[in-house]
């Protein structure tokens, strides 16, 4: 299994990478236990602050976990994963240590407590910034306060999720349509 090699990443552009809706990985801590979960309803929020909404139902152990800590690192798999995603995504942090039983690195992160997982291509060390939606739509907003993103490939091959049981694996990319953007948009 491949580990990624992470540099800092500036904050504000930690939409490179989210805003094309990966699969990611929240990884949490809370009283001397970690945990992971797998989360398809995530969005882009801001860059300055840099915000991240991430939907996480009130079922999941990770939702006390993160709501009780209010911190989490969102990681960004990349296709190798696959089968640890899923794993991941229907086993419960109540039962299993999910570090130990996926063979996942834990790295201790520079500004909260939940750890990186170095198997991810990017890891993005997330302060709760708003609480209020929690209640009605289990809707966390969070501040990504430190970002760390593996220095290549440029374009990392990440899953996306369609329902089903089917994955999307980004592919190609093309810039034919940049001139048509307003500079401010890019
Ligand atoms: C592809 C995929 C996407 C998922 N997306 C979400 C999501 O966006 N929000 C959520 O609450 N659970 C989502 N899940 C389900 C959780 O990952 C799953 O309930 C997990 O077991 C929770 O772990 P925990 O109980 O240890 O927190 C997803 C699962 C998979 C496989």
């Amino acid at each position: 299994m491949r580990k990624y090699d992470k540099r800092d990443f500036p904050v504000d552009n930690v939409r490179r990478y989210l805003e094309p809706g990966p699969i990611v990985l929240v990884s949490s801590a809370w009283r001397g236990k970690t945990n992971i979960m797998t989360i398809g309803w995530h969005m882009v929020m801001g860059f300055e602050p840099s915000l991240s909404g991430c939907y996480i139902w009130d079922q999941n152990h990770s939702f006390d976990m993160v709501r009780k800590s209010r911190e989490c690192v969102i990681n960004v798999p990349t296709v190798d994963l696959a089968a640890k995603v899923v794993g991941i995504g229907k086993s419960s942090g109540r039962d299993i240590d999910k570090f130990t039983e996926f063979g996942l690195t834990p790295v201790p992160g520079t500004r909260v407590g939940a750890p990186l997982i170095e198997e991810c291509y990017a890891s993005f060390e997330c302060k709760l910034d708003d609480a209020k939606l929690i209640p009605t739509y289990s809707l966390f907003v969070f501040e990504v306060v430190k970002a760390h993103v593996a220095a290549s490939p440029k374009y990392p091959r990440t899953l996306h999720y369609r329902g089903d049981g089917v994955f999307m694996l980004s592919g190609a990319n093309t810039t034919k349509f940049r001139k048509l953007f307003k500079p401010q948009n890019l």
